[in-house]
């Protein structure tokens, strides 16, 4: 398996982090984007050095091009050029459409959606090589919509849309993919639907065909396939949520 240099934004917790972890132990050298949690980014790089991983920890807003383009920079200067970008960071402020302030709209859009288009168009302006890959994280809920997501929901239905425009104008030097979790059992997914309460956690499982929520684990089997073997295989939604979405 060959060696990349592969950056992780919002690697600090949750899928973000199973990233960093999964691909450090395969050898990759990862670095691990954040934004404001620096306790716990410095954590898990210091966990996954401590068990021989290479990681390098960089804080930047992906939603702030200067930011983004002082990451690289950084990136460049410690290890050289980015091999693979995994456009992971993201965050929820959900509430009804109908009192939404624009900040809660603009927020969302600016991190989920502003935030993989900078980091793409960095990446993309840099690399050198052959076999890129740029991994996006999409979500159902942009093709299904969900209650009180309007801006998430748009955001991410920007990022799986952009995935496809980008396959086309990067090809052949550059793949363009999108993994698309369902459910996941993420510390910021069961407190927003309040999935610690068993009743609600069962409700949820009943409306997955394989009757579970996902895991970390399960969307980083998908994105290291992408990472580590896929070929022939670029702008696509990579769909991971036991069916609980069949595009
Ligand atoms: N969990 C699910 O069920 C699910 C379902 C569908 C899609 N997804 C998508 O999968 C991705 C990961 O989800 P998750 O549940 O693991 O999220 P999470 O636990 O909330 O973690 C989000 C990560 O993004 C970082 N982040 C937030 N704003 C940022 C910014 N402006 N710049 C850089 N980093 C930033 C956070 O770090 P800081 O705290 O430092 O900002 C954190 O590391 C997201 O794109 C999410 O939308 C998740």
């Amino acid at each position: 398996m060959e060696k990349k240099i592969i950056l992780v934004t919002g690697g600090s917790r949750g899928i973000g982090e199973e990233f960093v972890r999964g691909f450090a132990a395969q050898g990759h050298r990862v670095v691990l984007n954040y934004s404001r949690s620096q306790q716990q980014a410095e954590e898990v790089s210091t966990s996954v050095e401590n068990s021989g991983g290479a990681v390098f920890c960089q804080q930047a807003d992906v939603s702030a091009r200067d930011q983004v383009r002082a990451m690289f920079d950084a990136v460049e200067e410690h290890w050289g050029m980015v091999d693979i970008l995994i456009n992971n960071a993201g965050i929820n402020l959900d509430g009804p459409f109908l009192p939404m302030e624009g900040e809660q709209w603009q927020r969302v859009v600016d991190v989920v959606l502003t935030g993989t288009f900078l980091c793409s168009q960095e990446y993309a302006r840099r690399y050198q090589g052959t076999a890129g890959h740029i991994i996006n994280m999409g979500a159902a809920t942009a093709l299904h919509g969900r209650k009180n997501g309007t801006n998430y929901c748009s955001a991410k239905a920007g990022v799986m849309t952009l995935t496809k425009c980008l396959a086309r104008e990067l090809a052949p030097a550059i793949a363009v993919n999108c993994v698309v979790p369902g459910f996941m059992e993420t510390e910021e997914v069961m407190e927003r639907f309040n999935l610690y309460d068993p009743d609600r956690r069962r409700d949820m499982e009943n409306r997955v065909p394989q009757g579970r929520l996902g895991t970390t684990a399960d969307i980083f089997r998908m994105t290291s396939f992408l990472v580590n073997e896929a070929t022939y295989i670029t702008g696509q939604n990579h769909f991971v949520n036991g069916g609980e979405y069949m595009g």
